[in-house]
């Protein structure tokens, strides 16, 4: 195997807060480790177009506490093509950059995957998005924050849903995964979640907000997770006007504050560990794992695994939702 030299960092997709500290992370313990580290700019735009700058230290300074990313991010349609990854690889090759550090969610390590798999590339993962979906792994680098942002909003919502004696429903990102929706319902005390992952029926729907409404409360919050095949919070609103007209429902769509704002001391530290992990990783001979967490350690998921789509929703919390909002 090929020794490491030089590392490039990127993120891509749909930014997290947290992606900073990471690149930090990755930054620091690479030149610690006496790599030289390429900065890529817009995700994988910037591999296929040459848009890169080499890093020093200081290049990261005093960004762990900002949201964003300093290296800015995109998705990137060429590079989802043959001819566009061929473009990339020939400007690694050029750049002298012999691995990558890939930071992002299911699109960007799906596309790390192909493009390892075709040009024979070290390339090491970090689950860098809000909406906690990836395989194998407990934690994603800003989902704290995001379900943080969504827990201050409602308790917001909640003020105004009581004195107007008002049924709220908001709608919560999560990319058909509703991990956002459960854990901020139950973060906020709110009467229901609707999850891409479990069915809720209309007349389900109502049951749940009679329980909250008739007896004991005079409002009450339904967290929707985002899902296009059922016109999200807007959609479902639709239908409680026409099969409960008593309620005086409205709709909040938080939409992309989810994914603005400083990290969470949690998302910083998570950040920082699987940043400075993903550069030993990499040394050790790891290639297409991202780092992912296991009770609390921190574990290498091959790509394959990373991707794949299995939920790990908890049928239990539902119900803790359910009990509490009695
Ligand atoms: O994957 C992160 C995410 O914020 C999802 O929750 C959401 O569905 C999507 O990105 C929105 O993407 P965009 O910013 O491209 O509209």
């Amino acid at each position: 195997m090929a020794q490491i030299r030089c590392i490039g960092v990127l993120t891509s997709g749909g930014d997290a807060p947290g992606m900073n500290a990471a690149i930090r992370a990755v930054t620091r313990a690479a030149i610690y480790n006496n790599l030289k580290v390429v900065g890529i700019k817009r995700g994988y735009y910037g591999l296929v177009y040459n848009e890169m700058e080499e890093f020093g230290s200081k290049s990261v300074s005093n960004i762990i506490q900002q949201g964003g990313t300093i290296l800015k991010t995109a998705r990137c349609k060429e590079f989802t093509t043959p001819e566009g990854r061929a473009k990339a690889y020939e400007n690694m090759q050029q750049s002298g950059i012999d691995a990558l550090v890939v930071i992002g969610g299911d699109g960007s390590l799906s596309g790390a995957r192909i493009f390892a798999e075709e040009y024979d590339i070290p390339i090491v993962g970090l689950p860098g998005t809000i909406d906690n979906d990836l395989g194998g792994t407990d934690e994603t680098i800003g989902y704290d924050t995001a379900l943080n942002t969504i827990v201050e909003a409602v308790d917001k919502i909640r003020d105004t849903a009581t004195s107007h004696e008002r049924l709220f429903l908001v709608e919560v990102m999560g990319h058909m995964a509703g991990y956002l929706a459960l854990n901020g319902a139950i973060a906020s005390g709110a009467e229901a979640a609707i999850i891409p992952e479990m069915e809720t029926e209309i007349d389900q729907l109502g049951d749940l907000i009679n329980r909250g409404f008739r007896k004991s409360k005079n409002s009450a919050i339904v967290l929707v997770a985002e899902n296009p095949a059922t016109g999200g919070a807007l959609g479902l609103a639709q239908r409680i006007k026409e099969e409960f007209p008593e309620y005086d429902a409205r709709v909040t769509i938080l939409g992309h504050l989810q994914r603005g704002g400083s990290p969470t001391a949690a998302d910083r530290i998570l950040a920082s560990k699987m940043g400075a992990q993903a550069i030993t990783a990499l040394l050790e001979g790891q290639r297409n794992v991202m780092i992912g967490t296991k009770n609390g350690e921190l574990v290498y998921v091959p790509f394959s695994k990373a991707t794949k789509h299995s939920s790990t929703i908890d049928r239990g919390d539902m119900e803790i939702v359910k009990i509490l909002s009695i």
